[in-house]
């Protein structure tokens, strides 16, 4: 506890996960595996802990995917809360609380901390033209706009971010902004907002920043750095949306907060949901103390897209606010991919959270094995099925239980599974055992509290790799014939080495521990990292069951044959067919008027290779439509053409010519044109739908 020894108390926050959609492995890898790690080792460790997360259930990413499902945002947030939740608890991520930002306790605690900033006149009010898609009548922010991003050229940066590069943004930023509802250029429309002076805070954001330099990952104090080096501007903590916290002034209405003024601030209103349940002041965990050596030390783990938030605007507004503790360190994690390709929910390639608990019941130690073997602590990482196999079968089953399970077979045919020795005390009595082991006992700490959890379980592996090498070396299976003394003793000293194995195991597969606890018989469900490892006289093992069961190919393969087929339902059928749209809901269909009608005249239009004029009997009138067609129809061929008509689209005049309407065309990949109209005789201004 080198660093952190002189904290009495621990805040440890995991990013929210957006409650839109189910987890997947690379939520696990980037900031819930590693947070619970940390804070199981704090709590074995008998510190002061707090650990909360919640569901993140506002902004833009709520309300796109209702509007994708056609469904309501408080539809969607009650379905994925209770689905994340669920997943969480089955996996065993040991938060103190999962809380949700839809909560009247958060609600209130964010226009708390919006009015605290208000009153101290910290924020810029300010009235700016915003894009406005006028086709939606909507404000266009954050995830409601896309475009190419100024810094990394990302051509899919959103309006307050770039997830590529990281960097924040504004949608004015954005090089051919794009609005993803109407999927056209947006036009721009003054709107009121309320802006944090970040470029205030800059000077106290660096020299706190500074003092985090070595204890900081590189890759977190590098882009914070960077970010610095460009200069801050000021950022909007309100929007024009109808989904939200309400920005609690008079003169808002109809605004929210921003919802990175609102999610993080999840973690406070959390831990005082968590402080009312357990009669605990979750001021000790939050607010500054008047002696500065009580102040809890509060970490956040995150995936790096989340740097940004977590590292300059949440800590400028707990600067601004004043009463708060700051990030003690901020352990962000890079990305993980898939069997070579970028996780990604709109491709359905994933491996989701509640599909594997299904499909590969109780075995959530060893996915988490496999995922902190692989986690992405300084650069991307991969997963792969045969990994997954392979880190299982050659490392879980054959070093950690296969050492476990020969001693306890061997200590139930010898001795019926009694440790019985001549000393009240069983205990390790080999030096060089001993030394070994806390040279790994070191390691272990060492790694864990610098957040390299890689490196911290391959010490824990080399634990159970002492113990079958010495093992080996002593033979107890032969030589208990011709010295059976000596064979008890190298067993017991196995059996407490396992005692080691499972305190330190602890934080990283809690559920094996807690088997191998129980096999061992020990008289408490933990062992505390400071717990001295001995038998008494006599005790009495429990029967020994198997750790780890083999993986078998067929699993794999099932598995990635579901990959493959979730990548070709979600892929399009032929390289000749465009991939579908996003989902639009059934009122929006029916705000399109499309009639069956009948081509009067057709003539080309001067000068254009494309254009014909044509007028239409619509069945509600006759009217002119200019239509592209000209390389593929002779004007006299089409004279009677049945058409389809969307009739109510808005009149637009082309090279001199009011267009009242368009004809829908079939089009091939070559571009190659066909009339779609009904097959039957049809009177004309039929319906279609
Ligand atoms: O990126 C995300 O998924 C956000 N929902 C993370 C929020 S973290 C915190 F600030 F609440
Ligand atoms: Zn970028």
């Amino acid at each position: 506890m080198s660093q952190l020894n002189k904290y009495k108390r621990f805040t440890i926050t995991s990013a929210l996960p957006y409650a839109n959609g189910p987890l997947h492995i690379g939520h696990l890898a980037g900031a819930y595996i590693p947070g619970d790690i940390f804070v199981r080792y704090l709590r074995l460790k008998k510190k002061d802990v707090v650990y909360v997360c919640g569901s993140d259930e506002h902004g833009a990413a709520i309300t796109i995917k209702a509007k994708k499902e056609g469904t309501t945002p408080q539809a969607i947030i009650d379905k994925y809360h209770e689905q994340i939740k669920d997943s969480f608890e089955q996996f065993g991520i040991a938060f103190d609380i999962y809380h949700r930002t839809s909560s009247p306790i958060h609600h209130e605690l964010s226009q708390e901390f919006f009015l605290n900033l208000y009153e101290k006149d910290e924020f810029i009010e300010k009235v700016s033209e915003q894009y406005y898609d006028e086709d939606f009548n909507q404000f266009l922010a954050d995830r409601y706009i896309i475009g190419t991003c100024p810094n990394c050229h990302n051509e899919n940066a959103y309006g307050d971010q770039c997830e590529k590069c990281g960097t924040s943004l504004s949608p004015t930023d954005l090089i051919n902004p794009v609005s993803t509802l109407s999927g056209k250029p947006p036009v721009l429309k003054l709107t009121k907002h309320w802006y944090l002076p970040l470029d205030k805070y800059q000077p106290w954001l660096e020299q706190w920043i500074d003092t985090k330099e070595g204890s900081w990952k590189v890759n977190v104090f590098g882009q914070c750095k960077s970010w610095l080096k460009q200069g801050l501007q000021p950022r909007s903590m309100t929007r024009d949306l109808d989904w939200g916290i309400d920005v609690p002034l008079a003169d808002a209405k109809g605004k929210k907060l921003y919802v990175w003024m609102d999610a993080p601030i999840g973690y406070i209103s959390a831990t005082k949901q968590w402080a009312i349940d357990h009669n605990k002041d979750w001021k000790l965990y939050w607010k500054k103390q008047a002696d500065e050596q009580d102040n809890a030390c509060l970490i956040h783990f995150i995936g790096k897209d989340n740097i940004v938030f977590h590292c300059i605007t949440f800590p400028s507004i707990l600067h601004a606010h004043g009463e708060y503790i700051l990030p003690q360190n901020v352990p962000a994690n890079e990305f993980l991919n898939l069997e070579g390709d970028k996780l990604s929910t709109s491709r359905n390639h994933a491996v989701w959270l509640h599909e594997y608990l299904e499909e590969l019941p109780n075995k959530q130690d060893e996915l988490r094995y496999v995922l902190t073997s692989i986690l992405p602590e300084t650069s991307d990482s991969e997963f792969t099925w045969k990994d997954y196999q392979a880190r299982i079968n050659n490392e879980l089953v054959a070093i950690l239980g296969n050492f476990v399970n020969r001693v306890m077979i061997l200590m139930h045919k010898f001795y019926e599974g009694k440790v019985e020795a001549e000393t009240d005390r069983i205990e390790l009595t080999d030096a060089a055992l001993k030394a070994e082991l806390g040279g790994y006992y070191d390691e272990i700490e060492k790694n864990l509290e610098a957040y390299r959890y890689r490196q911290a379980l391959q010490a824990v592996m080399d634990v159970a790799r002492l113990g079958n090498r010495y093992l080996t070396e002593k033979e107890p299976w032969k030589t208990i014939k011709t010295d059976p003394e000596g064979a008890k003793q190298a067993l017991h000293n196995c059996l407490v080495l396992i005692g080691h194995l499972a305190t330190c195991a602890q934080p990283f597969l809690p559920a094996t521990a807690k088997k191998i606890i129980g096999m061992l018989n020990w008289p408490n469900e933990v062992i505390p990292y400071d717990q001295e490892i001995y038998f008494n006289n006599g005790h009495q093992l429990n029967p020994s069951a198997l750790l780890f069961e083999k993986i078998e190919d067929e699993v794999i393969e099932r598995q990635l044959q579901k990959l493959q087929a979730k990548k070709e339902a979600a892929a399009p059928k032929s390289a000749d067919v465009l991939p579908a749209k996003e989902n639009i809901n059934y009122e929006t269909f029916t705000t399109m008027d499309i009639r069956t009608g009948i081509i009067l005249t057709a003539e080309k239009i001067a000068k254009t290779k494309k254009l014909l004029k044509l007028t239409i009997d619509t069945g509600i009138d006759e009217r002119t439509i200019v239509s592209g067609i000209a390389e593929y129809y002779e004007p006299e061929a089409i004279v009677g053409q049945k058409v389809s008509v969307l009739v109510n689209l808005e009149p637009r005049e082309i090279k001199g010519i009011l267009s009242q309407g368009m004809i829908l065309m079939a089009e091939d990949s070559q571009g190659k044109l066909s009339f779609v109209a009904p097959v039957d005789d049809f009177h004309n201004g039929s319906v279609i739908r």
